[in-house]
């Protein structure tokens, strides 16, 4: 585990954009890994920008997304396919058909989920696997208690997580109790990975996994600590109480 320490959301931002760009750069067909939520807006903000300034092109990369609420169509404002589009794939040149998330929208979610690994398994794995935590240290969807070995599939929403996303929504009725999710499994079977952590409420989740000296499905991003190639980028306040 590689640890690098930033003064704040901007840096972390930056240097994630960065690590990722210098990856694809060096391997055009990169098998991306993406996350939603507050924590990587920052980074799509500077691989747009990048791409913008002509330093990349993302036209061979192909994105797997680590979840999707269920129950949110593709083009419902909250979906996670509405704010990858809003955020990163209109306005860079990957194709479309090179982007993938789970459809939280489809009759059949076992289904789904099969597809979904069948889909990752044929691409050969992700490569570089980006991640935010919850404050509950869930990594993807995967809450507290879910099993290391899963792969894709549904789970139930905590009470904490849906509280954490109602800003999104206009009331916490609104959030969707359960989403499909990449495994813990398959999120560690990355050949790389980039933790982004950012502000005073992942301060206490940051410092658990740092601390921890085995895994423990009580806490998910426990499942990462062995993981040959992580690194994880914090700022400050994530940072605060690691001292
Ligand atoms: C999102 C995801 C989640 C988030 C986590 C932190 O695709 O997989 O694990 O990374 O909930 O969310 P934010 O960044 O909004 O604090």
């Amino acid at each position: 585990m590689k640890l690098i320490q930033v003064k704040d959301k901007d840096e972390m931002s930056r240097l994630g954009a960065k690590h990722i760009i210098h990856r694809v750069n060096n391997q055009p067909k990169l098998v991306l890994g993406l996350a939603t939520g507050g924590t990587p807006l920052g980074t799509y903000h500077y691989l747009v920008d990048e791409y913008n300034k002509k330093r990349i092109s993302y036209q061979d990369v192909t994105t797997v997304n680590l979840d999707e609420y269920v129950g949110l169509t593709q083009k419902h404002p909250n979906s996670y396919h509405t704010y990858m589009e809003e955020n990163l794939f209109k306005f860079i040149d990957i194709p479309l058909n090179k982007t993938h998330i789970p459809d939280g929208s489809a009759d059949n979610l076992d289904k789904e989920c099969q597809e979904y690994d069948t889909l990752i398994e044929s691409l050969g794995g992700i490569d570089l696997q980006l991640l935010g935590i919850g404050e509950n240290g869930h990594i993807g969807f995967n809450e507290p208690g879910t099993s290391f070995d899963q792969r894709t599939h549904v789970i139930e929403l905590t009470e904490s997580t849906r509280v954490a996303n109602a800003r999104y929504f206009s009331k916490i009725e609104d959030v969707p109790k359960f989403a499909i999710t990449m495994g813990i499994l398959t999120i560690c079977e990355s050949k790389e990975i980039v933790l982004l952590v950012s502000g005073e409420n992942k301060a206490e989740a940051l410092d658990q996994l740092l601390r921890q000296k085995k895994e423990d499905e009580a806490f998910p991003a426990s499942a990462l600590i062995h993981h040959p190639n992580l690194t994880i980028y914090a700022d400050e306040s994530a940072l605060s109480l690691y001292k």
